[in-house]
């Protein structure tokens, strides 16, 4: 069955031949998008939804979150609030609540946070383990977000459990946690960082995930400058997430390669470090991303246009550069190019906002912008404003 939408005041396709349009139509056949153009030259279609001249623009592509987890860090982040600096201690507190819940409360936990997430546009979104730190409950939990998530990331290697000897725990996860995990994710990460891993630990993680023919990513750079940047463009990493540290050699190293600079303005606001420095990696001509790190220490959210509104009123990203880098960077983070684009043989990933343009995006921060959401071409209406 083909629907046609119409009426679109502003098309975002982050194609570069298609451009930006106005009065434009999309037309969705199955998963997947089958025409894209002006409203005028629209072909007939089965159903007609008109979007009386809403911007439209392509999901959001959230391309790190940690939402297979259970419990709550209410009082770490009071505390933090009042004061109290970001350790990534606070993992363990998650870790023992997640390994005590059950498969259903994981699941049910992570589909709630997906769902909060659609409702606000997100239309692709990767999720890690990491709260398990032992073979069994990292294995269960990459299980469990494979059935629910677009992209799962094993992240055996989030810290070291509390009382485990580090470098036996780095043999685990490069030895029998990898071989119960690699068949259930496509990616490997690593948290490179003082009291997480070192650089040595972390590069015999990635290097026997990428054995495994594993994906990688590294989180880097998050509490200080350090090796994980440079390790990941090293290893040829699709991703180093954080680099709110950044060195002028590690700008320039992001700059001269394929990884992806995944920043994350929600988590270095609620941890309360300066925001990472988007304008010098765009200007060096680095690829940036945005992601919401929704988790339940560092970053409790899953709005992608907060992190949209903070990149274009505090780091100083243009509307179109913020939108593209959580859509389309997003997606080249994860090494896709089927989502983040509005284009012919795209998957059918729309966000329609209640405003004529993405502008309003950053224009009226805090405002729920989201009117309408498609996902593999089948509209999820629940929620919603929507009165068309
Ligand atoms: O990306 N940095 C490490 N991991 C998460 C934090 C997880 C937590 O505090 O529970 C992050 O911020």
């Amino acid at each position: 069955m083909a629907v046609l939408i119409t009426g679109i005041g502003e098309l975002t396709t982050n194609d570069a031949e298609l451009g930006k349009l106005r009065d434009a139509a999309v037309v969705i056949e199955g998963e997947a998008i089958a025409w894209v153009g002006a409203a005028a030259d629209a072909p007939e279609a089965d159903e007609r939804v008109d979007v009386e001249g809403r911007a439209v623009l392509p999901g959001w592509v959230d391309s790190h979150t940690h939402l297979v987890f259970a419990g709550d860090r209410t009082a770490e982040f009071e505390a933090r609030m009042a004061g109290k600096a970001y350790s990534a201690g606070g993992i363990a507190v998650t870790v023992d609540a997640t390994r005590s819940a059950s498969d259903e409360q994981l699941a049910a936990n992570l589909r709630r946070h997906v769902d909060e997430a659609a409702r606000q546009g997100t239309t692709c979104l990767e999720t890690k383990t990491g709260y398990g730190l032992n073979v069994e409950d990292e294995a269960r939990s990459a299980r469990i977000a494979a059935d629910v998530a677009d992209e799962v990331t094993f992240l055996g290697a989030h810290l070291v459990p509390p009382g485990a000897d580090a470098e036996s725990y780095v043999d685990l996860v490069c030895g029998d946690m990898l071989d119960a995990v690699a068949p259930l994710v496509r990616w490997a990460d690593v948290f490179c960082e003082t009291g997480a891993f070192d650089e040595a630990q972390s590069g015999r993680v990635l290097k026997a995930a990428r054995e495994r023919g594993l994906g990688l990513r590294v989180h880097g750079n998050q509490l200080g400058e350090g090796p994980g940047v440079r390790l990941a463009v090293e290893l040829g990493a699709a991703s180093v997430d954080h680099c709110t540290y950044l060195s002028e050699a590690d700008v320039e190293a992001l700059a001269a390669s394929d990884t992806v600079a995944t920043l994350l303005p929600a988590c270095d606001l609620s941890t309360r470090q300066p925001l990472a420095p988007a304008r010098r990696l765009l200007d060096a001509g680095a690829t940036v991303a945005l992601a919401s790190n929704a988790n339940p220490g560092s970053s409790y959210t899953t709005s992608m246009a907060f992190c949209v509104t903070t990149a274009v009123l505090q780091m100083r990203m243009t509307i179109d550069e913020a939108v593209w880098s959580a859509t389309a960077g997003g997606a080249r983070a994860l090494r896709r190019d089927d989502v983040g684009f509005v284009r012919p043989g795209a998957r059918a990933d729309l966000h329609v906002l209640e405003a004529p343009s993405t502008t309003h995006l950053a224009y009226r921060p805090g405002v729920p912008l989201t009117a309408g959401v498609w996902r593999r071409g089948r509209r999820l209406t629940s929620g919603f404003a929507s009165k068309w």
